[in-house]
């Protein structure tokens, strides 16, 4: 029986560090979740009761969209045919405040939360991660109330591996270089890398950069399969966007970047 990222509420252990921060261990992934109230933008306080009323909403409209209805073909039938994918833990980067009026953030939100009841059903997440410095308090307050984890960056970079799904739409390249750089995660759903690979060198980016940059994404591309996400009609954040597989789970493969 899949244990839901709610399961997680048992009292874990923890190690309280020289500058305050209270690191939380769970099992063999050392989660680390800075109980210290971060740096948080301000905003209006909305309580997890009222997010959850907004979150409906959009979950009622994805999970009514032709988009969802092709997504849930291909994670349940078309990817478990040709890979058999093992995941056990969940990193987000980059959803952007889902209560300070982003639609799309929102949107994502609805989406995330439907595939990890679909991976559920196969995959037993162990722990569900979420890292943006754009958070605000209600943001953490609800993710939290919902079982999931808000790291400080770069603490979440760290916890991709082989078994993780990256969920990741629309990140800046840099953000999302670093999160390719070490492992290549099970899943992904996340910017199209070869736009990125392409993409011209505008004034002010350091040149070594871009080149690792692109050797990472290049990388990245060699050792996974791709599909476009399927389109939604209600938003446009799926544009740009791709679904990844590892091509080969047996393998620890990487690549080299130094
Ligand atoms: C282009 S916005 C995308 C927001 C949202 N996903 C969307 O599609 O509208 C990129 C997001 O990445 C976040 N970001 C920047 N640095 C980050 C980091 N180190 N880790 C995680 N997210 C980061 C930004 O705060 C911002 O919310």
């Amino acid at each position: 029986m899949p244990r839901s990222s709610k399961a997680l509420q048992q009292k874990p252990s923890s190690l309280t560090d020289d500058q305050g921060w209270t690191h939380v261990i769970r099992g063999a992934h050392n989660i680390r979740k800075p109980t210290k109230t971060p740096s948080l933008n301000d905003s209006p306080n909305i309580s997890p009761a009222k997010v959850t009323e907004g979150q409906q909403r959009y979950a009622a409209l994805w999970s009514s969209s032709a988009c969802c209805h092709q997504l849930r073909m291909i994670l349940e039938q078309e990817i478990p045919l040709t890979h058999n994918l093992q995941m056990d833990k969940c990193v987000c980067l980059g959803l952007g405040s889902f209560t300070d009026g982003r639609t799309s953030s929102k949107h994502q939100l609805a989406t995330l939360t439907w595939m990890l009841g679909i991976l559920s059903q196969k995959h037993t997440f162990q722990a569900v991660l979420f890292q943006d410095p754009a958070f605000t308090a209600s943001d953490v307050a609800y993710l939290e109330s919902l079982g999931h984890h808000v790291l400080e960056s770069p603490l979440a970079f760290d916890q991709i591996d082989e078994s993780t799904f990256l969920f990741a739409p629309h990140l800046e390249a840099n953000v999302y270089a670093a999160a390719l750089e070490k492992k290549v995660p099970a899943l992904v759903v996340g910017s199209n890398v070869t736009e990125l690979i392409g993409r011209p060198i505008s004034s002010g980016v350091d040149e070594a950069q871009r080149v690792r940059e692109n050797s990472i994404f290049c990388c990245f591309s060699d050792l996974t399969l791709s599909e476009p996400m399927p389109q939604y009609d209600r938003d446009t954040w799926c544009y740009y966007t791709n679904i990844y597989r590892r091509q080969d789970m047996r393998s620890e493969r990487s690549c080299d970047h130094s």
